[in-house]
């Protein structure tokens, strides 16, 4: 499995990392889960992203492998402490987040703590961000990151207070690609693309009821059939497109089964995704976009 270095921080990520907000909204079990992740750091997994909000992700990822904590970097959000849609950004909430999160983590540190989305108005007053770098201090965090995307994830990148930037990158939502990533390569900030293959609506031929796919499933549909192809062509290509965008370092794929992991680790044995192909990808893009398309949390 290829590593990269995220950004100037000293880890070397795995570019297929783990997605954990779907093992907790999905309510998948423990043995399940010790399954998936156990066989995934065998196989060269070494990046492991959960949050504060995903339901009971924490403690499923901190029982199934907090024993072998050393074999992988951890990343954990904030924010949210309550539930998805109470956002909470005092600096003693979020103190008690983080230090909820280590203990359900099963760790005394996290190697990295993002604000989970967090507005531009909020990033703007500095007490979030205050706080990130206090909890920095106290060591319950090696580095300090912004997940989110559009302007908040632009001040993110160029208030040069963030060591890396989790955001959504993928053939379905490509605003990124222009406006941030730059930035962020420029600057050394280490790069996580979140929904890294747009949750894979390929899959469904009618429009998904879950509302959360529901925008990436019209994107693809005015994309055409021909961007990716069909079958495993499809995951392969969405995925090595993902890797293919430059200053991405590693692509977070949620997943309830254990034996995704390694089928998507296969794919990425076809090696980069070839410049003609990620071109052809850019300029559908480009040609079928509207400026509605922004970056989806
Ligand atoms: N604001 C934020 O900070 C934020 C927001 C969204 C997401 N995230 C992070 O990003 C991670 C990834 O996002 P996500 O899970 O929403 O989106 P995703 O990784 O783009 O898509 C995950 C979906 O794709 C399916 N899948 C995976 N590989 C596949 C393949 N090769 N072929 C077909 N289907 C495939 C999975 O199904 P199976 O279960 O069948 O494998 C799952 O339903 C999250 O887990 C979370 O850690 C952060």
């Amino acid at each position: 499995m290829e590593r990269r270095r995220l950004g100037k921080t000293d880890m070397d990520v795995s570019v297929l990392g783990f997605g954990g907000s779907e093992i907790g909204y999905q309510r998948v079990s423990r043995r399940t889960v010790e399954r998936l992740l156990g066989s995934a750091l065998d196989a060269g997994l070494n990046v492991i992203d959960t949050a504060e909000c995903y339901d009971n992700s924490e403690e499923l990822i901190g029982r199934a492998v907090g024993a072998r904590r050393a074999d992988y970097h951890l990343f954990t959000k904030c924010g949210h402490g309550n539930s998805w849609g109470r956002a909470e950004w005092r600096p003693a909430a979020l103190r008690k987040s983080i230090e909820r999160s280590l203990k359900r983590l099963a760790t005394d540190h996290v190697d990295l703590v993002q604000l989970h989305s967090c507005s531009l108005e909020h990033l703007r007053k500095g007490d979030a961000i205050a706080a990130l770098e206090r909890a920095r201090e106290r060591g319950f965090t090696r580095y300090v990151g912004y997940s989110g995307d559009g302007e908040a994830a632009r001040y993110a990148v160029e208030c040069g207070r963030f060591d890396a930037l989790q955001t959504s990158v993928s053939v379905a939502d490509q605003e990124a690609i222009d406006v941030t990533l730059p930035l962020a390569a420029k600057r050394g900030v280490g790069v996580i693309a979140k929904r890294p293959l747009a949750n894979a609506v390929w899959r469904y031929a009618r429009k998904p009821a879950e509302p959360y796919y529901q925008t990436y499933w019209t994107r693809l549909r005015a994309l055409g059939p021909e961007l990716l192809g069909e079958g495993d062509d499809a995951g392969g290509t969405a995925l090595r497109f993902t890797l293919a965008v430059p200053g991405v370092h590693t692509a977070i794929v949620g997943t309830t089964r254990p034996e995704r992991w390694h089928a998507n680790a296969a794919l990425l044995r076809a090696g980069a995704l070839p410049a003609d192909e990620y071109a052809r990808i850019r300029a559908r893009w480009a040609e079928v976009a509207r400026p509605s398309w922004v970056g989806q949390t």
